[in-house]
């Protein structure tokens, strides 16, 4: 049997009576970017993530630019970040004119580690402020990731954002609904940026992306920033961007915010059948931290022999997917920052041990199965 990596077509079945007079409204409307279907939907997104404010964008990237952007922080600043993200963040940080400053993950939760950021900023910090060292700019904020999922120690890192007087951002586009110390992904720090990308435990039928945050500046900047810097049509208070969220997705995520928490259930319960059925071979299965709820938009298990297992999974024709195959500091496109191979360890043993099992809310136990027998075989031949 193929088991793939991700079936969309599944989900859409269950909520397709809801969403299809969504669509329509907008058509008979003729409401097509932001308006009333938009404005719900981030009433409901506010209210789940339990803060005061959401402001829907037109991207995840975006979300992510927006939420550094609309906090003002002076240009050309440092903001520490994880390379063992997808490119998206550490754009985001460039788009709003920032610097990337990478520090190592934990290798438990592949998540920034809030003790190596602490010796990082210990480390520079003999002049008063903390200055990166191989750029020497200031540094004055942090974005967390949530891998796969799994929401970063926000507590700890807001206890060194406030230590160093640093700003303090979560990039939450993989872990909507997740928790944290009873706390809600999308309501740590300062902003939170999520996606709604198709393939995301929350995923629109397009691009889609927000903010959420309890800052009344923030959101307000926000709001004006994704609509060209202009509060009044063609007045502009600044120089703004086209961010603005369709009114399609709206609808849409309007209707999936009332099931986001059922569907990550199942990919908890489908997690906790992986580790159950993948018990005893010789890979290093995804770990929980305490307190958390980690949704598993993706289930990553990690061995060095992981490109001969995913070859063959593929000629058994199942889905496995690699997030993400190279750290950013080793990438072309971040080399202007100066770092070399070697210099982030867990990050390069995340990117080049990682493989991602088929993941979505309605995967049944007999695909589950069919996964795990696989890869029994794969390490039964040798
Ligand atoms: C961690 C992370 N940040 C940001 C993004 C960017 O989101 P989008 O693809 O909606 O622009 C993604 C999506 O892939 C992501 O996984």
């Amino acid at each position: 049997m193929a088991v793939p990596f991700l079936d969309l077509k599944a989900q859409y079945l269950q909520i397709k009576d809801e969403v299809k007079p969504e669509i329509d409204d907008v058509l008979e409307t003729c409401y097509y970017v932001l308006g009333p279907k938009v404005k719900n939907f981030e009433e409901k997104f506010a209210a789940l993530c339990g803060v005061k404010h959401c402001v829907a964008l037109s991207s995840g990237t975006a979300a992510v630019h927006g939420m550094i952007w609309a906090a003002d922080i002076p240009a050309g600043s440092g903001m520490i970040t994880p390379p063992n993200t997808f490119t998206a963040t550490a754009e985001g940080i460039v788009f709003a004119g920032h610097v990337p400053v990478f520090v190592d993950a934990d290798p438990v939760t592949w998540n920034l580690s809030p003790a190596k950021t602490e010796e990082f900023l210990a480390g520079c910090s003999s002049t008063g402020k903390p200055i990166d060292p191989k750029t020497g700019v200031e540094i004055k904020g942090i974005v967390g990731v949530d891998l796969y999922g799994q929401p970063a120690d926000y507590k700890a890192l807001q206890i060194i954002a406030d230590k160093y007087g640093l700003h303090l951002f979560e990039d939450a586009a993989q872990s909507h609904d997740g928790s944290r110390f009873g706390q809600k992904t999308g309501s740590f720090g300062n902003a939170a940026s999520f996606s709604f990308y198709p393939g995301k435990n929350m995923g629109a039928y397009g691009e889609g992306g927000a903010i959420t945050t309890d800052s009344d500046e923030i959101a307000a900047r926000m709001r004006t920033l994704r609509d060209h810097g202009s509060e009044e049509k063609y007045y502009y208070n600044f120089i703004g961007h086209n961010y603005r969220m369709s009114a399609f997705q709206g609808g849409v995520l309007g209707v999936k915010t009332k099931y986001i928490h059922e569907w990550n259930n199942n990919r908890i319960a489908a997690a906790a059948r992986y580790d159950s059925l993948l018990a005893g071979l010789p890979v290093e299965l995804p770990k929980v931290a305490d307190d958390t709820r980690h949704v598993f938009h993706l289930y990553a298990l990690h061995t060095p022999v992981r490109d001969k297992l995913r070859e063959f999974l593929a000629s058994k024709q199942i889905g496995a997917g690699l997030h993400y195959p190279e750290p950013l500091h080793t990438q072309k496109a971040y080399a202007y920052l100066g770092y070399s191979k070697g210099d982030f360890p867990v990050c390069e043993k995340n990117a080049y041990e990682n493989m991602t099992l088929p993941m979505f809310p309605e995967l049944v136990e007999e695909q589950q199965v069919e996964v795990a027998e696989a890869i029994k075989v794969f390490f039964e031949k040798g």
